[in-house]
């Protein structure tokens, strides 16, 4: 008898246990799932960056942690967890909403959207904004929400070129990758999006210096996380229309505080951390996929590297 911990919380634990349940008894699991068990016997936890457990100690027969969120950094650090933690890689549902986020804001700054959408002076303005293929973006991390949304950019007709840790290939793709890659991947990039996890090598990426890579009047459209940016940096570099707009989902601090410039500044706007969220159907299918390969001894599906990070 396989037995699951459902520790992310009673809101998600309501929408979560019957599709849970329906996609373990698909793959014909004998298992215990609740939101309530003693630690010693729990085989795996479905886990959210909320959860209540922090200390993994007591759960001395865990075989592994399944995050219902692609982001780790809330979990990677935690040095009781000592088995397998894997991540929410979701094709259906995760990274098709992200790519939607993200060519529907990268398109609202490539046709200029706003001057028609907001204006309140009724001007008869004609702006006839570049075709794509004349626009490059950037997608900083070609990670699974990176290359997807890179791909669907490129599909577009947008000169795509993306920056990774390590080396990539993808096709129709220009790719960097490393210190060195950085400035390349940032030399004219028109509109940038930026799809890294917050670790300590990613922390402040963006701050005076490389927003000065940018070409001048550059969008960034920032649905990563928060720290990837320099809060600082990017207003300043906003008053001084180095940056032209800057699309943010995720912040250092959520909610957003209301003193925080960002609330008042016409260059930015804000989307309260609804980039992608995790859909309920899809990520139960995920996560009972990983408990049936645990239990068949095959190996997980998205496991993070701990030693970096995500
Ligand atoms: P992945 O782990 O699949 O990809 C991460 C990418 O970032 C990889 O390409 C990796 O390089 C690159 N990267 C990591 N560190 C560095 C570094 N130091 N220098 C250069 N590149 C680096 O993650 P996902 O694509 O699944 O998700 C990305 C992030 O999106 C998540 O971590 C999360 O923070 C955020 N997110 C936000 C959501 C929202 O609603 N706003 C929803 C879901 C996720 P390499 O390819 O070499 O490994
Ligand atoms: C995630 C997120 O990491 O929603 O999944 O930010």
């Amino acid at each position: 008898m396989t037995n699951i911990l459902f520790a992310a919380g009673p809101d998600r634990w309501a929408v979560y246990e019957a599709p849970l349940r329906a996609a373990l008894d698909g793959f014909g699991l004998d298992y215990v799932l609740s939101c309530e068990a003693a630690p010693k016997t729990v085989d795996y936890i479905v886990y959210a960056p909320d959860s209540e457990v922090r200390d993994f100690t007591p759960y001395t027969r865990l075989k592994a942690v399944l995050n219902l969120w692609a982001g780790v950094e809330r979990i990677t650090g935690n040095e009781t967890l000592t088995v397998p933690l894997a991540r929410m890689v979701d094709e259906e549902g995760l990274t098709q909403g992200m790519v939607e986020y993200v060519t529907g804001h990268v398109l609202r700054h490539h046709l200029g959207m706003d001057r028609y959408i907001l204006n309140p002076d009724h001007r008869w303005d004609p702006v006839v904004p570049p075709l794509a293929s004349e626009r490059p973006v950037t997608v900083l991390g070609l990670g699974t929400l990176g290359t997807a949304c890179a791909g669907a950019l490129a599909g577009l007709g947008f000169p795509v070129s993306g920056w990774s840790r390590t080396p990539r290939e993808l096709e129709g793709i220009t790719c960097h990758h490393g210190p060195d890659g950085l400035k390349k991947a940032l030399a004219g990039a028109e509109i940038l999006v930026l799809l890294l996890p917050d670790t300590p090598a990613t922390r402040d990426l963006m701050n005076r210096e490389t927003l000065a890579l940018l070409p001048r009047g550059a969008c960034i459209v920032n649905p990563g996380r928060g720290p990837l940016i320099d809060d600082a940096a990017l207003v300043e570099a906003l008053d001084a229309g180095q940056v032209g707009h800057a699309t943010l989902d995720v912040f250092r601090k959520e909610p957003l505080p209301q003193d925080h410039p960002f609330w008042s500044h016409p260059g930015v706007t804000i989307t309260p951390h609804v980039a992608a969220d995790t859909r309920v159907p899809s990520a139960s299918r995920v996560i009972a996929e990983n408990i049936r390969r645990g239990e068949a001894g095959e190996p997980l599906l998205h496991l993070v590297d701990r030693a970096a990070g995500y």
